[in-house]
C-alpha cells in the first residue's frame, strides 16, 4: 500500500524518480485513470494544494470527490477516523488536510487505499516540499551543493520543517533565520542579512499569524525590515539566485510586494509545479 505521509519515508531514489515524472508529466505526457475516484478531505483552508490537486486528479481522468465538512456526517457526531474509513470503502486514493500534527497516525494501519498527506497542523507538508524540490531541480538540475536560507516562521511552518530535512539529506546547505519567538530548538540560526549574499535561493515562510499573533513580538513592518525581502536585500541576491514562498504571501510583509513577481521570484511556477508534483504522486499512487 502507498501512503505517503511523511517525506522522510522515501529515500532518495525515489524523490527522484517522482521529480523525473513530473517533468514528463510538465512535457505533455498523458496517463487516465477514468475509472478511478479521488477524495479530497480538507479539514483545514487550502487553495494551492487542494485546488493544485483537484487539477491533477481532473487531468489525470480520475472521478474527484471534493469533501465538505459542513455538509458531512461529522455535524452528527461522526469521528474522523470514521469519516476516513467511510471514503475508503469507494474512493481509490484520498488526500487529507488537517490541522492536527500527525493526524494520520491511527489512519495509516486501518486504510487500504493510498492516503497522501496534504498537511498536518505545524508536522509535515511533503507533497509542497516535493514541488519545491522540482522548482529547485528545473532551476540548478542539481541539489548537492546548493545553498538554502530559510526565513521566517520556522517553528510554526510544516513547509520550513518538510524541506530541512529532505533538503539536508539531498546534500544542500540550509542555513535558517528567525526572530527568536519563531525559532524552533531542533536548528541552527543565522542573521539573514549575513548568508544572503550568498545563498542560491531565499525561501521566505508566510507568518502564521492565526496560530500565534500575540506571540510576535514585532510589528508586520518592523517583521518586514528585519526578516523580509526587501528591495535594499534583494539587490544583495547572487545573479542566478531565485525567490520562493510556498504561500499564501502575506504581501509586504514576507516580501515586498512590488517583488512577488520579480525577475527571480520563482512563486507561481510553484504553484504551476504542484500541479504536476501531484499527478506523478497520484500516479504512483493509483498505479
Ligand atoms: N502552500 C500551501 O499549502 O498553500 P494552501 O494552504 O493554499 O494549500
Amino acid at each position: 500500500m502507498y501512503h505517503l505521509v511523511d517525506l522522510k519515508d522515501l529515500n532518495v531514489n525515489e524523490i527522484s524518480e517522482l521529480i523525473h515524472s513530473a517533468e514528463e508529466f510538465s512535457s505533455g505526457k498523458i496517463i487516465q485513470y477514468s475509472n478511478k475516484v479521488a477524495a479530497n478531505l480538507f479539514f483545514e483552508p487550502s487553495t494551492r494544494t487542494q485546488y493544485s490537486f483537484e487539477t491533477a486528479e481532473h487531468r489525470l481522468g480520475c472521478r474527484v470527490i471534493t469533501f465538505n465538512k459542513e455538509a458531512s456526517s461529522i455535524k452528527k457526531g461522526e469521528s474522523f477516523y470514521d469519516t476516513v474509513k467511510t471514503f475508503s470503502q469507494f474512493a481509490d486514493v484520498i488526500v487529507i488536510r488537517h490541522s492536527e500534527n500527525n493526524y494520520y497516525q491511527n489512519l495509516v494501519n486501518h486504510i487500504d487505499i493510498p492516503l497522501i498527506n496534504a498537511g498536518d497542523g505545524s508536522g509535515n507538508h511533503p507533497t509542497q516540499s516535493l514541488l519545491d524540490l522540482l522548482t529547485i531541480y528545473q532551476e540548478f538540475k542539481c541539489f548537492a551543493g546548493l545553498k538554502i536560507a530559510i526565513i521566517g516562521d520556522i517553528a510554526y511552518s510544516r513547509v520550513a520543517h518538510t524541506n530541512i530535512e529532505i533538503m539536508e539529506r539531498l546534500g544542500m546547505t540550509v542555513y535558517c533565520c528567525a526572530p527568536e519567538e519563531l525559532q524552533s530548538a531542533n536548528y541552527d540560526y543565522v542573521g539573514l542579512d549575513d548568508v544572503i549574499g550568498e545563498v542560491d535561493i531565499v525561501m521566505f515562510l508566510r507568518l502564521q499569524l492565526e496560530r500565534h499573533e500575540r506571540f510576535l513580538n514585532l510589528s508586520l513592518s518592523d517583521y518586514h525590515e528585519l526578516y523580509g525581502l526587501t528591495k535594499a536585500r534583494y539587490l544583495r541576491l547572487k545573479d542566478d539566485a531565485i525567490v520562493m514562498h510556498p504561500a499564501p504571501v502575506n504581501r509586504g510583509v514576507e516580501i515586498a510586494d512590488e517583488l512577488i513577481e520579480c525577475s527571480k521570484s520563482r512563486i507561481f511556477k510553484q504553484m504551476k509545479n504542484g500541479v504536476y508534483m501531484r499527478m506523478a504522486l497520484l500516479h504512483k499512487a493509483l498505479l
